[in-house]
């Protein structure tokens, strides 16, 4: 197959209705933090029996189409050997891999932080395809205040995305695309819109200027939100219309595929969240998730580091990730909460 045939067949597999992408891909330091919140030790063997139970989940590829994970887990294999990677795949979920080295301080500018791990990325990419990984993803973070974040910040961390997703393509790798507006702070709704707007304005042109083929990306934005520490939260509905209205204006319809990030949300306002936009009518590109601590965090408060509680764990991450799928469709609703 010639690479954009690949690139095309990996993007139909993982848009598809009803279903999403785990993300799975915590760095070292935060799946340490989320291990301590429960009580467990981050050792190697953990962070695979974690991951392992997860993937393992009987029923996840019902929801699920893609999973995101961290390089290490990319070389673990299940109890029996089988690679993580080809369990996932055996589960029909298209593995990825999270390809960017973190962030840092932006030089130069206070307070604001670039996206690392352009060097060697190709070399890099060939060795994950290697080992079964069909698509990628990088983070871009921007810090929201009155004036944050600024035009060097919106310009460097487009340049570094656009960079990556052109590498990705060249490789055959599906690129996805993650500009994160954070969630911490008091801002407003009305400018965590406007800084979204900017940002993916941005992000298009940067995509453009390195011929990137918009049919063959998924881009992973955060939703129009307001800080989490603004006075006036927001509820699904204005979400949901603030969202929308951005996208419309910065997305083209090339895009196959909008998979959200939770970024900070609690999970059932995440799942809300997602209902309320499939709500609004069918819109050019499919509006899906690609949750991290949304699908995980009550798998992770059901397992407690006890192997006795595997079962538990798997049941509230298949819990969460079939009432995102319906979310994606728009065919979820809060009484659903009740039932496994
Ligand atoms: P959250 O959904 O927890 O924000 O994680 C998604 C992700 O992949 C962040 O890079």
């Amino acid at each position: 197959m010639s690479t954009s045939n690949d690139l095309q067949a990996t993007v139909e597999a993982l848009v598809r209705r009803g279903k999403g992408i785990l993300a799975a891909d915590e760095s070292g330091p935060t799946i340490a933090k989320r291990f301590k919140a429960i009580g467990v030790e981050s050792t190697q063997e953990n962070r695979r029996a974690y991951r392992s139970l997860l993937l393992s989940t009987p029923g996840l590829g019902e929801s699920i189409s893609g999973v995101i994970l961290y390089e290490e887990t990319l070389g673990q294999s299940a109890d029996d050997g089988e690679p993580l990677a080809a369990l996932a795949a055996r589960q029909g979920i298209v593995p990825g891999i999270k390809v960017d080295a973190g962030k840092g301080p932006l030089a130069f500018a206070p307070g604001e932080e670039i996206t690392q791990g352009l060097d060697g990325l190709a070399q890099r990419l060939e060795a994950y395809v290697a080992q079964g990984a069909r698509f990628a993803k990088w983070r871009a973070v921007y810090n929201v205040s009155g004036t944050l974040p600024s035009r060097m910040a919106i310009e460097a961390n487009a340049e570094a995305l656009a960079r990556y997703a052109a590498i990705c393509q060249s490789q055959g790798v599906v690129p996805i695309v993650e500009p994160e507006v954070l969630i911490d702070g008091d801002h407003s709704l009305a400018r965590c819109a406007e800084v979204t707007q900017e940002v993916l304005h941005e992000v298009f042109g940067a995509l453009r200027r390195h011929r990137v083929v918009l049919e063959h990306i998924l881009l992973k934005p955060s939703m129009v939100v307001p800080g989490k520490a603004h006075a006036q939260q927001a509820g699904p509905e204005e979400v949901a219309a603030q969202t929308l209205r951005v996208l419309r204006r910065a997305v083209p319809a090339a895009v196959p595929g909008i998979n959200f990030l939770s970024g900070g949300q609690s999970p059932v306002e995440a799942t809300a969240n997602l209902d309320a936009l499939n709500r609004l009518g069918p819109q050019p590109w499919q509006l899906s998730f690609s949750y991290g601590r949304a699908l995980q965090d009550p798998a992770l408060q059901a397992w407690q580091g006890q192997p006795a509680h595997a079962r538990a764990c798997q049941d509230a991450l298949r819990k969460r990730a079939r009432l995102n799928g319906l979310a994606s469709e728009g065919k979820y609703s809060a009484e659903m909460e009740g039932g496994r």
